[in-house]
C-alpha cells in the first residue's frame, strides 16, 4: 500500500486507510477487542460464528466477524503505551467506539491466583504515553458499562474474577521491580512495589492506562480484562489456558453490551442503570 501522497501530519489515504493498522472506515465493527499479542486475534475469533482477517501489519492484526449475532472486531496492540496509542487513535478513526483490552497480567495481591481474571476499573498511570495527553491528576478510569458487562460475562462463564486498579507500567522489568540488567538495582524498585501493594493495587500490566485515558478523552467506552499469568507475592507463573479463558469472557461481554445498547436505544436512555432490566 502506498501512503507516499498522504500528509505527514496525518498519514492516511483519501479513503481513510490508516497507516499502521491498515484498516479503513467500514472495515471493523464498533466493538473491538484489543489483545497485545497478534496471535491472540485468531484465537479470539475461534469463539465467533464468522471470522475474517482484515489486515496484519507489524504488531497490528485485525479481524472482523460475528459473535452470537453481534458484529465484533479484534485488533492487537503490541506491548505498552506507545503502540496502544497508535492502535486506539487509528481504530477510533475507522469507527470503533467500544474498546476492551484482552490481556495478561501479574497480580500483586496474595489472594489472586494464576488463571483468575482481573477486571481493571482504573489504572495507576505509569505508562508514560497518557502523560503526553493529560496532566498527572487526570484519572485513568474504565467505562462502568464495559466493566459491568465483563463482570456479568465472568459470572455467566463461571470464571473467578477480581476488580481492581492496575499499575500500568511503561516497563516490564525495572518498572515492575524485576531484575533486568545483571544485578543493577535501585532502592526505588523495592519501595515502588511495596507501596503499590499497600495501596491495594491488584496487578501490573502495560496498556490499560493509555487506553482508558484516550477513551475518556474521546468520549468512547473502554474496559480491560486480563488473565493472571503470575503472582509477584507468591512468585507463581503459569500461562496455561489463560488466553482461551480471557478471550471467551471478552467475547461474551460484547454480546452483553450489545443487548444493553439495544435496550438503551429502545427505551431512549443514554446510560445503563440496574432498574432498567426490571421489565426486560
Ligand atoms: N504483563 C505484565 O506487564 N506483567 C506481568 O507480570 C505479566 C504480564
Amino acid at each position: 500500500m502506498n501512503f507516499d501522497s498522504s500528509s505527514a501530519r496525518s498519514p492516511q489515504t483519501d479513503g481513510g486507510m490508516q497507516y499502521h493498522i491498515r484498516c479503513k472506515p467500514g472495515d471493523l465493527a464498533k466493538y473491538v477487542l484489543m489483545p497485545g499479542d497478534p496471535e491472540r486475534v485468531p484465537l479470539i475469533g475461534k469463539n465467533w460464528d464468522e471470522y475474517k482477517e482484515v489486515a496484519f501489519n507489524r504488531e497490528y492484526r485485525s479481524a472482523v466477524g460475528i459473535y452470537k449475532g453481534v458484529n465484533i472486531s479484534a485488533c492487537s496492540t503490541g506491548i505498552g503505551g506507545p503502540s496502544t496509542e497508535i492502535a486506539f487513535v487509528e481504530l477510533s478513526r475507522v469507527g470503533c467506539d467500544t474498546f476492551i483490552r484482552v490481556g495478561s497480567t501479574g497480580a500483586i495481591q496474595p489472594e489472586i491466583e494464576c488463571g483468575d481474571m482481573i477486571i481493571n476499573t482504573g489504572a495507576v498511570r505509569l505508562d508514560g504515553s497518557s502523560d503526553l495527553y493529560v496532566r498527572k491528576e487526570y484519572p485513568a478510569v474504565a467505562s462502568y458499562e464495559v466493566t459491568m458487562a465483563l463482570i456479568e460475562a465472568c459470572e455467566n462463564l463461571e470464571k473467578r474474577y477480581f476488580l481492581g486498579i492496575s499499575a500500568c507500567s511503561a516497563s516490564f522489568y525495572a518498572g515492575q521491580s524485576r531484575l533486568s540488567l545483571g544485578d543493577y538495582w535501585q532502592s526505588s524498585f523495592d519501595t515502588n512495589f511495596e507501596d503499590l501493594v499497600k495501596m491495594g493495587v491488584t496487578n501490573y500490566e502495560m496498556e490499560t492506562a493509555t487506553l482508558f485515558v484516550l477513551a475518556s478523552l474521546s468520549k468512547f467506552r473502554a474496559g480491560s480484562i486480563c488473565g493472571v499469568i503470575g503472582n509477584r507475592i507468591t512468585d507463581e507463573w503459569s500461562t496455561e489456558g489463560f488466553e482461551e479463558d480471557v478471550s471467551r469472557v471478552a467475547c461474551e461481554a460484547v454480546g452483553i453490551l450489545s443487548s444493553w445498547d439495544k435496550l438503551k436505544a429502545r427505551t431512549g436512555k443514554r446510560y445503563v442503570f440496574p432498574g432498567m432490566f426490571a421489565g426486560d
